[in-house]
């Protein structure tokens, strides 16, 4: 089963020997993209903001993608820094998972949660003198925008996507127990036979790390589901499919 959840700092290891094995097959490969690898130091703060993504398979992480609502300045124009996007970088696939397509699911699945968050398009910056990489967006579908030369970037080759729900992306990767509203992060719900909980769904709030458990005080909001039996998975995700409509009834992009 593949999961993909938001990474705590418990998983930082995980994510940076995904981007270090990937900036390693780069430099392999005589690529000068990512020369200097990434450290704890740059990344940490991106999952303390809940950017920073984590897809595992039976528990071993096989890839990472990262996804702020925050347009890069030096990239993109005010015009366009204030529609309604996400911003992707940071992706990486195992070394040991390439080859099956796992990256381009991941970026499917970043478009989906771009549409789940009411925002209209995903965008990313490319390594600007890759060209292989362009092309590889590009048979992705995303469609080059420009390439924005600085001397002081080496990224700049901008790509975007209508944010359009994507449920096979979005069904590939189940949730783990809970399903993290990432809409608002501070927010996650918990649905039939989770935890002890039962009755529907339920949202919560919840500070960032805290952990998931059965609530002590009255739910915030609870969305009843009857006739779903407790720990039924086609149930729990059709509540978790509920929870993630309604909350995203209400245009909440960017993150
Ligand atoms: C980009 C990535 C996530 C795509 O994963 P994927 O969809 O599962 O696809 P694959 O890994 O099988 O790669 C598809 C093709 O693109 C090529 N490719 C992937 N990343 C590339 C890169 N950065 N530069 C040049 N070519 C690249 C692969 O060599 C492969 O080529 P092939 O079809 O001739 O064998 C994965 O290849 C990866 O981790 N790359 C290194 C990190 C990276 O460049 N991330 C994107 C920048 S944000």
């Amino acid at each position: 089963m593949m999961t993909i959840e938001r990474a705590t700092i418990a998983d930082l290891p995980d994510v940076l020997a995904l981007l270090n094995d990937a900036a390693a097959w780069l430099r392999s490969r005589g690529l000068d993209q990512w020369p200097h690898g990434f450290s704890a130091a740059r990344i940490g703060p991106m999952i303390a903001r809940g950017e920073v993504w984590l897809a595992r398979e039976g528990g071993r992480a096989v890839g990472t993608v990262t996804i702020s609502g925050e347009a890069d300045p030096d990239f993109w124009t005010s015009a366009e820094s204030r529609e309604l996007a996400v911003y992707v970088s940071k992706l990486a696939v195992s070394r040991a998972d390439v080859g099956v397509g796992l990256g381009a699911l991941l970026l499917r699945w970043a478009v989906d949660y771009a549409a789940r968050l009411g925002c209209d398009w995903a965008r990313l910056d490319a390594w600007r003198t890759n060209a292989q990489l362009h092309v590889y967006y590009r048979r992705q579908g995303w469609e080059q925008v420009r390439i924005v030369s600085l001397p002081h970037r080496r990224s700049g080759a901008l790509f975007q996507r209508p944010a359009l729900p994507d449920l096979e992306a979005r069904e590939a990767f189940t949730f783990a127990g809970a399903l993290a509203l990432p809409e608002r992060p501070e927010t996650f719900a918990l649905v039939n036979g989770c935890h002890g909980y039962s009755g529907g769904a339920a949202l919560l709030p919840r500070r960032p790390g805290q952990p998931v458990r059965k609530p002590l005080s009255p739910p915030a909001r609870v969305i009843p589901s009857p006739g779903v039996p407790a720990g039924d998975p086609a149930g729990i995700r059709a509540i978790g499919q509920a929870v993630i409509a309604d909350v995203t009834a209400a245009r909440t992009c960017p993150p």
